[in-house]
């Protein structure tokens, strides 16, 4: 054969096969997701396969990313809160293991007002009210006090414990992202 001819045949073939490959969860999400995880990954400069790939395993999302932002962030605010509450109570069982860690009950402190901040823009996405655009700052400002606690008592988190306040972060990054485009939505619908 041709070396050119089985050259292009070989790439005819590695097409065929790369597209008949299953797809990512990037393929199978939502165009509304698929925009708001790059839209979180503009602002925050968050991993976006990442953003997918977690939003896309849960069952509520799924259901409502077909639907409109709203029931996104809706979905969206509600798992951030039960994910902080989670992140607090591992603080809290951390807490019985660790004898006198100031900095755990700090964080486990902490993380419940992440959870109140989080549930408190629920509310406000649910009502429409364009405050909740200031939810960041509370909830950001929680975070740091648990990780300069953390720091200054040279405390090294568990595995289970890390991973969850990453993936807190993402969620807040993620909350925030779909909420200041709602809020500006609403703007612009009450100015005409
Ligand atoms: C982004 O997330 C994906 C999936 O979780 C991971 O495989 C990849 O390494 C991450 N990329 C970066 C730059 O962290």
């Amino acid at each position: 054969m041709d070396s050119q001819l089985s050259y292009v045949l070989f790439f005819a073939f590695f097409l065929v096969f790369l597209s008949s490959s299953p797809a990512p969860a990037d393929a199978r999400a939502s165009p509304l997701l698929r925009s708001v995880c790059k839209q979180t990954r503009d602002s925050f400069h968050q991993n976006y396969t990442e953003c997918v790939k977690t939003l896309w395993s849960d069952a509520r999302i799924q259901s409502s990313a077909s639907n409109d932002l709203k029931d996104v962030a809706i979905s969206v605010l509600e798992i951030a809160a039960e994910t902080a509450t989670d992140t607090q109570e591992l603080f809290n069982s951390y807490l019985q293991m660790e004898t006198g860690t100031k900095a755990i009950q700090q964080c486990a402190q902490s993380y419940g007002s992440v959870a109140s901040a989080f549930q408190g823009t629920l509310e406000g996405v649910k009502e429409e009210d364009d405050m909740v655009s200031n939810m960041a700052s509370r909830i950001v400002d929680s975070i740091v006090v648990c990780e300069k606690a953390l720091s200054s008592d040279g405390v090294e988190l568990p595995q289970t414990i890390s991973n969850r306040v990453h993936l807190v972060r993402l969620y807040k990054d993620i909350g925030c992202t779909v909420t200041s485009q709602l809020v500006s939505i609403w703007l612009r619908a009450r100015k005409h």
